[in-house]
């Protein structure tokens, strides 16, 4: 498919390209067919696209099933789950799925630790991969305290807690680098700008855009913000509680009630933003009414796509790295434009999080 000169990428699901990059430089992977390939003594298994494709398809199934499916079960759940036992059985078809692709990876990880423990420390340095202690690693070294005295967390438990950490972490960026991406698709000097600065940064031989190259990259900081302010992958928060009662602007919010804020109309807000339907990243740059914009609410809350708070977003820090990564990777490499009788839409679709209800599609042309 791909020439030097001229690519037509198909976007149709960012996700799984985005699971399978993360999970590569994540694992290090480079098996080709065949799944899983064996550890060695101390040796952390690596996936290859097959079985990484598998758990994305796993995950993105789960994800929809809770999204679109779930909602029933919120009201009196000892007769919905008796009314909709059919729908309750697909849930747990879907879980077992996930058990069944993960508990392998976990016991691989728990035979390493019990290894690592008996030998006193590990023997020698672990080249196939790039993490030496992994999300699952901090999990089998929790203890929680229960009646009988301390345990360690059930598999089910690690299983839910991977998938959750899984998909709260490639589903949200790879929505908001869809958006991002169509947004310069659609605004080509906004590209072109960006390109400008990469050029400047970044030397004739740079193979690669490197997170410290990054830093020195408000332009592209900028495209970022204002992708999460105008496309914000999730609509709303998760659903929160009062903790007791309180009154907000004369009304009583009262103790026990779900909470929830309304993130992308905070975002849309004339009285806050300038032209807020239209992609202006100056906005974040000096003199610009976004300028300093504070996405923590430490300071104040104009937009809170990561959420705010002690329930603030885990991996904030990551996911803005990955998206400045990722554009300012992708954009040095290709130009990408338009489809002629193609055209990018925005109009958006309601999946686990706020999607393109037409997916990107762009042609990318390789840059000299
Ligand atoms: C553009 C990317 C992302 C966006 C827009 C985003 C947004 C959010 C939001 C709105 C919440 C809920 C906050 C609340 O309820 O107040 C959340 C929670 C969470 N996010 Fe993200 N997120 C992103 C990327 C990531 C990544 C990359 C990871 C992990 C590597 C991650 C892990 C989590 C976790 C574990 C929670 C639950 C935190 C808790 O309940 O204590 N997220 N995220």
């Amino acid at each position: 498919m791909a020439t030097d000169t001229s690519w037509l990428l198909l976007l149709v699901a960012l996700v799984l390209p985005l699971v399978v990059l993360l999970a590569r430089r994540g694992a290090g992977g480079k098996g080709k067919g065949g799944g899983r390939i064996p550890p060695g003594p101390l040796a952390v298994p690596r996936l290859d696209e097959a079985a990484v494709r598998a758990i994305g398809a796993a995950q993105r199934d789960w994800l929809l099933f809770v999204a679109r499916k779930t909602s029933v079960f919120a009201f009196y759940p000892a007769v919905t789950k008796h009314i909709f036992r059919g729908r309750l059985q697909m849930g747990l078809a879907l879980r077992r799925r996930q058990k069944e692709l993960f508990v392998p990876l976990i016991n691989d990880r728990r035979q390493r630790k019990n290894q690592i423990n008996h030998a006193g420390g590990p023997s020698a340095p672990e080249k196939d991969t790039t993490f030496e202690h992994s999300y699952v690693d901090t999990l089998l070294d929790i203890s929680l305290p229960d009646t009988d005295g301390d345990r360690a967390l059930t598999d089910d438990e690690i299983v839910n807690l991977c998938s959750e950490f899984l998909n709260a972490g490639t589903d949200t960026t790879s929505t908001a680098l869809q958006w991002i991406m169509a947004e310069l698709v659609k605004n080509p000097s906004i590209q072109s700008k960006l390109h400008d600065e990469i050029k400047s940064k970044t030397s004739d031989d740079h193979d690669e855009i490197t997170e410290e190259d990054t830093h020195n990259m408000p332009y592209l900081k900028a495209i970022i913000l204002e992708g999460l302010r105008k496309h914000p992958p999730g609509h709303f928060v998760l659903a929160h509680k009062a903790a007791e009662d309180m009154e907000v602007g004369g009304y009583l919010i009262p103790k026990g009630a779900t909470v929830n804020f309304m993130v992308a109309e905070m975002n849309r807000d004339e009285r806050e933003w300038e032209k807020p339907m239209e992609f202006i990243p100056e906005r974040f740059l000096a003199g610009g009414d976004g300028e300093d914009v504070d996405v923590t609410g430490s300071r104040e809350i104009r937009m809170m796509p990561f959420g705010v708070g002690r329930r603030i977003c885990a991996g904030l820090g990551v996911a803005m790295l990955h998206l400045e990564y990722f554009v300012a990777n992708l954009v040095k490499e290709f130009e990408w434009k338009e489809v002629a009788g193609d055209e990018v839409e925005f109009a958006e679709k309601q999946e686990f999080t706020t999607v393109m209800a037409k997916p990107l599609r762009a042609q990318l042309v390789k840059r000299a």
